[in-house]
């Protein structure tokens, strides 16, 4: 039998293995970090906490996913979308030459999970009295400038379906914004129940929990309860064109579930960690030196778990959508916001068209990872592979 690769995280019995505590920073041993819905939900209680609505703006990166900026227009305010440099960090000199009336919140990303430094950010937004929202979605561990990650914001948002074994979650840190926490309320027993239900399925009907299967999928047969619903990780490769274009408000005032809450409370986290760095370094060094694509960045700075491994890919089409077809674990922001501007200088854009977001994750195997190679070489450079 064989089974997807996963893109993202899956239970499976080693994913209790190992140290509790990271070397490196967590965001979830922050004493201010609340568990929600989603890192997009997260995005819409922070600006809803700092109370930015109609008439206000918003500056946000031009490389991103529709799901960083729905929450800001559902908010009423406006997205203003600034360039990038070549690290994925906001070009400041163009930030401090526009008009900022009007602008309340930057949002700031650590892209792939590697962390940026946010040192001059953090003093431009004190300056300006700009609110600071920092987007770990990408980086639940780690630090930048000698501060953990989720310290530099004035709020900051995660997602854990991206580093943890969950359907659902994100978490939202409130540093600097006194006395108000997010609105939320308990998600309803069908829900409770799903959540632990699709954490099990989704490991089963990735291969992992050994032993586990027959049962499993006896039970989910009986039950024939999620025949037809497309879980978390099981998701079509090609979303709908809507998809993270809009935001369900009433989900995103959702707490987290039982069952996801406990998997991120109590999963091992060196583990994940180590694990996301080894993958990490083996695509640096298996895609290196190949003609026509290269690493975004080959090394790792030592205080980071990735989320992906980003690679440049110089004509990535038509590969990539033969890439998805063929159910690859790979995205590409190319979905991007229809009112973004083209800005002299900026990478952002060159991104979304050339940079491939491979999963590198703690639960992907080394068969895995190989065949994960094999592919992107026959697609990408058929005459190097015999
Ligand atoms: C940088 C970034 N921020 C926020 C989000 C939203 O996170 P979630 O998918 O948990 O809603 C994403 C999702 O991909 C993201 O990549």
């Amino acid at each position: 039998m064989t089974y997807p690769i996963p893109r993202l995280p899956v239970l499976d019995w080693a994913t209790f293995s190992g140290t509790k505590l990271s070397a490196i920073p967590c965001l979830l041993t922050h004493p201010e970090t609340e568990f929600t819905n989603s890192g997009r939900a997260s995005i819409l209680l922070a600006l809803e906490m700092l109370g930015i609505g109609p008439g206000d703006k918003v500056l946000v990166p031009t490389y991103h996913c529709p799901t960083m900026i729905a929450p800001i227009v559902a908010r009423g305010a406006q997205a203003v979308f600034y360039p990038l440099d070549g690290n994925g960090a906001p070009k400041m000199d163009w930030i401090t030459q526009e008009d900022t009336r009007g602008v309340r919140a930057l949002l700031v990303a650590h892209f792939f999970g590697l962390p940026q430094p946010l040192a001059g950010v953090r003093q431009w937004c004190d300056q300006q009295g700009v609110r600071l929202i920092e987007d770990c979605a990408h980086a639940l561990f780690g630090a930048s400038d000698d501060r953990a990650i989720g310290c530099w914001g004035d709020l900051a948002i995660a997602s854990l379906t991206k580093f943890l074994p969950v359907p659902e979650g994100g978490c939202l840190v409130n540093n600097t914004v006194p006395g108000v926490s997010p609105m939320l309320h308990r998600p309803d027993a069908t829900n409770q129940v799903k959540a632990g239900f699709d954490i099990v399925h989704c490991g089963v009907n990735h291969g992992r929990l050994k032993g586990l299967g027959p049962l499993v999928r006896g039970l989910f047969r009986f039950l024939g309860m999620f025949k037809k619903k497309n879980l978390h990780h099981d998701r079509p490769a090609d979303p709908s064109p809507t998809d993270g274009f809009t935001i369900d408000i009433a989900q995103s005032h959702q707490a987290l579930t039982h069952a996801s809450r406990w998997i991120a409370q109590h999963a091992p986290r060196d583990r994940i960690v180590a694990r996301r760095r080894e993958n990490y370094n083996f695509f640096a060094h298996a895609l290196s030196g190949q003609a026509g694509l290269h690493p975004l960045r080959s090394s790792l700075p030592d205080s980071c778990a990735p989320y992906v491994f980003p690679l440049w890919v110089d004509q990535p089409d038509p590969g990539y959508a033969e890439l998805r077809r063929l159910g690859f674990p790979v995205s590409r922001w190319d979905r991007l916001w229809p009112t973004v501007a083209t800005i002299e200088g900026d990478c952002g854009i060159k991104w979304s068209h050339h940079i491939l977001q491979l999963a590198c994750h703690q639960d992907l195997t080394l068969k895995e990872l190989q065949q994960m190679v094999d592919t992107l070489k026959q697609i990408y450079a058929p005459n190097e592979t015999s």
